[in-house]
Order: C-alpha cells, then sequence, then structure tokens
C-alpha cells in the first residue's frame, strides 16, 4: 500500500484512522483500539479537541498533577503541572514545603516588552530610506488602528517602531524593529498582525513618496521574535544559612557551599548549564502546558537567553553574604492569561482558576517560582543523596507498571524498596522472585 495520500485533511475522522491503520499497522485491530481509546465520550468535548489540530485521530495524554504549598509574595498557591517525567512535581512539592517553612518565594516583573520584526531588503541610499522612514511611522502606527485599538483601550500596544540596518550581515537587509505591549494575553497574533499591516503599508508608501522611485524595498517576512530579553521576570528565596538544615548528612555551610559551587559550575560550563536548565525547564514547561501557553516559544526564548552573553550558561545564581544563602532565577517568560488555549481548553482554564485567575504578570512569576523551585530540588539531591535515589523511588511505579504488576505485588514490592535502593535490576529481581514462590 503507498504510504502518500492526497487529500487527507478532507477525509473523515474514521477513513483518516482506517488509511493509517492499514498503511502502518500489521495488527490493524489493536492500533485501532488503542486509537479509539483515547476518544472522550463526551462528544462536544472531544470535537473541541479534534478542532484544535488538523488531522486529529485522537488524544494524547500527560499527566496532570498538582504541587501544593508554594509561598509567592505572601500569597498560597497549589501549582498545576503537565509532564510525564516521575520526580518532577515530587521535587516541585518538597522545595515548596521547605521553602514554606522558610519565608517563601519573593518574585517581580522586571519587564514585559515583546518583539516583533518586518525583514525587508532595499537597494538605495540609507539616509533617504531613513527619511522615508520618519516620514511613513505616523501612517504606519496609524493604518494599524483597527488591529491595535482594543488592546490600546486596556493600556497596551505598540511601543515603538525602529529603522535597524543590517547591511553590515547581509547586504540591502534591514528591518523594522518594533516594541509592543500586550498585557495578559501571550501576544503572538496581535503582534504578527500589526507586523504585516505595518509591512504593507511600508511598502505601499514608497509610490507617493518622492525620492524612492528608483528603488525598491522587498518584504522578505513579518513575524514576531520569540526572543523577549525584555519581558523579564525574578524569582527568589533566601534564608540564614543555618537554616539550611534539613539534612543531617551535611551541615548547613557545607551544603550552601556546595550548592553554590554546583550553581557555578552550570554558570561556566555549558555542558552543565544545559542539563541544569533543562532541570529548571521541567518546572517551567509543566506550568506553561498546563495553563494552555506555548512551552516551544518559551523554551526557544529562554535558551536564548541563557546564552546572551557568548556562551551558554546557567539561568539561575546563588550566594552567600553575611551568613544569608540567596538563590534567584531571571528569566524570559511571554506568557498569556487570555487568547490562545486559555478560554477554550477546559482544564487550561481549570489550571487558571486554580492559580486565581492570574495575569499574565503574576503566571510570569508563578512560573519562574517552579522552575526555581526545580532547580533547589535538582540541586539539593545532586550535592547530597545524588539524583538516583529519589528519581529511580519515583520511577518504580513505572518499571512495576512495565511488567504488568498486580496491586498485591506492587504493595509487596513498594515496601521492599523503601529501605532498599531501586535499580532496574533490583526490581526485576524481586518481580520474578515473587513471581515464581
Ligand atoms: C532531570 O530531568 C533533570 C536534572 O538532570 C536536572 C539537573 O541535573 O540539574 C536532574
Amino acid at each position: 500500500m503507498s504510504k502518500s495520500i492526497s487529500g487527507f485533511s478532507k477525509l473523515s475522522k474514521s477513513k483518516k484512522i482506517d488509511w493509517i491503520v492499514n498503511t502502518y499497522f500489521s495488527n490493524k485491530e489493536e492500533a485501532k483500539t488503542i486509537l479509539k481509546q483515547y476518544w472522550n465520550s463526551n462528544e462536544k468535548l472531544q470535537q473541541l479537541h479534534d478542532e484544535f489540530i488538523e488531522n486529529t485521530i485522537t488524544n494524547y495524554y500527560l499527566p496532570f498533577g498538582v504541587a501544593p504549598n508554594f509561598l509567592i509574595n505572601d500569597d498560597l498557591y497549589s501549582i498545576p503541572m503537565a509532564i510525564e517525567e516521575s520526580s518532577v512535581v515530587a521535587a516541585a512539592s518538597k522545595a515548596a514545603k521547605f521553602w514554606l517553612d522558610r519565608g517563601g518565594f519573593k518574585a517581580e516583573v522586571i519587564s514585559t516588552k515583546k518583539i516583533g520584526q518586518v525583514h525587508f531588503m532595499y537597494n538605495g541610499n540609507y539616509d533617504t530610506l531613513k527619511a522615508y522612514f520618519k516620514h511613513i511611522k505616523p501612517q504606519i502606527i496609524a493604518k494599524a488602528k483597527p488591529i491595535t485599538k482594543n488592546m490600546e483601550k486596556r493600556g497596551g500596544g505598540i511601543l515603538n517602531i525602529e529603522l535597524v540596518n543590517k547591511t553590515q550581515s547581509i547586504d540591502n537587509y534591514y528591518q523594522l524593529h518594533a516594541t509592543f505591549e500586550t498585557l495578559d494575553a501571550m501576544g503572538a497574533n496581535f503582534i504578527n498582525s500589526c507586523l504585516e499591516s505595518f509591512a504593507d503599508t511600508f511598502k505601499t508608501g514608497v509610490d507617493n513618496y518622492v525620492g524612492m522611485e528608483n528603488t525598491t524595498i522587498h518584504i522578505v517576512m513579518s513575524i514576531l521574535s520569540n526572543y523577549v530579553p525584555e519581558c523579564l521576570v525574578r524569582a527568589e528565596v533566601s534564608c540564614k544559612v543555618e537554616e539550611l538544615n534539613e539534612d543531617d548528612t551535611i551541615s548547613p555551610q557545607d551544603f550552601a557551599n556546595k550548592f553554590m559551587q554546583a550553581v557555578r559550575i552550570a554558570e561556566v560550563e555549558p555542558y552543565r548549564a544545559v542539563t541544569h536548565n533543562k532541570g529548571i525547564m521541567n518546572g517551567i514547561d509543566a506550568v506553561v502546558l498546563a495553563t494552555g501557553n506555548d512551552f516551544r516559544a518559551v523554551e526557544a526564548g529562554v535558551h536564548a537567553y541563557a546564552s546572551r552573553n557568548g556562551s551558554y550558561s546557567s539561568l539561575t545564581h546563588a550566594s552567600v553574604e553575611n551568613d544569608i544563602f540567596k538563590f534567584w532565577i531571571e528569566i524570559p517568560l511571554a506568557l498569556g492569561t487570555v487568547g490562545g488555549l486559555t478560554g477554550l481548553h477546559p482544564l487550561v482554564k481549570l489550571s487558571l482558576e486554580m492559580l486565581n485567575k492570574p495575569s499574565a504578570r503574576e503566571l510570569m512569576m508563578i512560573a519562574a517560582v517552579a522552575g526555581l523551585a526545580q532547580n533547589f530540588a535538582a540541586l539539593r539531591s545532586l550535592t547530597t543523596t545524588g539524583i538516583q535515589q529519589g528519581h529511580m523511588k519515583m520511577h518504580l511505579m513505572n518499571i512495576l507498571n512495565q511488567f504488568n504488576a498486580n496491586d498485591i505485588e506492587k504493595m509487596a514490592i513498594i515496601e521492599h524498596f523503601k529501605t532498599n535502593m531501586v535499580t532496574h535490576s533490583a526490581v526485576v529481581e524481586i518481580i520474578e522472585n515473587l513471581r515464581s514462590s
């Protein structure tokens, strides 16, 4: 059977499934059953999910968990997290509890500017282009009014548009570099619509401008940037060094020193920094997903920011001064709490309600805190017990499920591993022993 098809998107859902199953699966009935068992019996809800994207054939579940006890700027939150990795919610919850007893997290939004660019080619004199831009700029803004007026009423809109000369990088290459305030919206559609309007006004305005007759402007593309170094949030925890006293295998002073060394290593060593920041993103992505935000945009922007000084580096930092341990994160997060999926996906709505219907600024702080907490938990394990102890404890259930352990086997094995080290082979051995006895 041919593996290519035309008109796939026009087929009904069940015809799409038939084609996929007949083309790719030897056990067709089993494949069909798996696909269909994830359909929601609530037809309206299923239709909603079907219509999020093209060619939906089923739903893809992720666990939706909650990490309680997050004290952020003196308010308590239970943070919703959508993530598949066994230990992440447990680690976040543990870190939240640890800092709950030590004053909680402090967070602040530093700035909320977002950026979009019209990239274009121009083959004439730069001074002429500058003069033309000065002339056309008020019209660019005026012609975008139908798009911007509602945002402006709420206090946002276009902050600035600049002409940027990029001819040192590529011959004839220039940009309109625009900054926006999009308030509680992530703003991608708003920004992209504005930029396409800017490009149109900019290009067509040339026809009526004396001085640009023998030149051409070719618009290459108009698109927002997911690099948002000016949409920045900071979160922090601090306490007296002596209060870092949870683990009796290490003194608080030694813990603080080792912790700072671990952060310092991530600041200077890219191989470590990537894993360190991955741990931070375990927390942030889980919140971003649960609240219906675009985790790919967030990931791209965060990692670009982590390399802003020319070498990939840690997003968190730590210090001890006057016996006060401080640990903080500064991170760009362009998030929204209106628009997109936020008003559509029932679990996203529920997440936002659980967070007390936050503004985008509040959600930026919550997500940054989740990242900081995750990094604290990871570094605490890494510098004391090692990561595998906690991780494998949480992963135990996955191994048991791989072996189709029943409830009685699960109970016995979990009990056994309360006092024994979990490894894959140790779990297999105990399952085999149980089953043969
Ligand atoms: C695993 O998902 C994340 C960690 O590797 C993060 C880290 O090493 O800091 C534990």
